[in-house]
């Protein structure tokens, strides 16, 4: 089967812009709070559940990943691009990198205790979105944990530039509001969201979900 367009044209784009890429974000975890607090949020919750297999996907260079396993996550990333693989792999040894899309994740289901999904959703069309979730929810165990983290705005950009090279990567950017009807539509508990607004150096607006696969009966 060929693979749909948006996979190729996103996995050529990071291969082009990788090395670049992470020499101009090396150290944004260092720089984000709000979002290192939801992060760490996710983490307490898993934990709080049991523990168990969390699936960071679009890892880029595992920068996502290695602060979820520092919370205590038994966390491994996935990531479409070869060249931020080959970043993630070499910057943190110890953890495990596999290549793939989170469209079609290579896991029993019910097998993850979370998904992370950090700055990577906003690769995926919007036609593409009710099957990316529901391809969550087959994966998480009932009660499973999601966190989303993406742009906050209502935007579709077609990007063909940035650090001096030519690619063509799509942007599909959604309020949270507009994610949280995509994640209810597919059967998730969206419970918590923050939003803030641009740091330094950014300059888009930020958004954060946090959701449980399925509703959870309270007594
Ligand atoms: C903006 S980077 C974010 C990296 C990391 N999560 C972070 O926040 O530092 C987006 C990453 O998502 C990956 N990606 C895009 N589409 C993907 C897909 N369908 N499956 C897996 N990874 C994907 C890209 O290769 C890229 O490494």
């Amino acid at each position: 089967m060929t693979e749909p367009s948006f996979l190729t044209t996103a996995r050529a784009a990071y291969d082009t812009i990788a090395d670049a890429y992470v020499k101009a974000f090396e150290d944004e975890w260092d720089r984000v709070p709000i979002d290192r607090a939801m992060m760490t949020a996710f983490a307490d919750l898993v934990r709080a559940d049991g523990g168990g297999e969390v699936l960071d996907v679009g890892s880029g260079p595992g920068e996502t990943t290695a602060y979820l396993h520092s919370q205590g996550l038994d966390v491994r990333g996935l990531d479409l691009s070869p060249a931020m693989l080959a970043h993630a792999r070499r910057s943190h040894p110890e953890l495990r990198f596999d290549e793939g899309t989170m469209t079609e994740l290579k896991v029993p289901d019910g097998s993850l205790a979370g998904i992370s999904a950090v700055y990577c959703v906003i690769h995926i069309p919007d036609e593409e979105l009710p099957a990316l979730f529901a391809e969550f929810r087959r994966a998480l165990r009932p009660g499973g944990h999601l966190l989303l983290i993406f742009m906050n705005l209502d935007e579709h950009i077609l990007r063909t530039e940035a650090f001096g090279l030519t690619f063509q990567l799509n942007y599909y950017m959604r309020t949270p509001g507009r994610m949280t009807e995509y994640l209810e539509a597919a059967g998730f508990d969206v419970h918590a969201q923050a939003t803030r607004k641009t740091q330094p150096g950014e300059n888009l607006p930020r958004a954060m979900l946090l959701a449980r696969n399925g509703t959870l009966v309270t007594q």
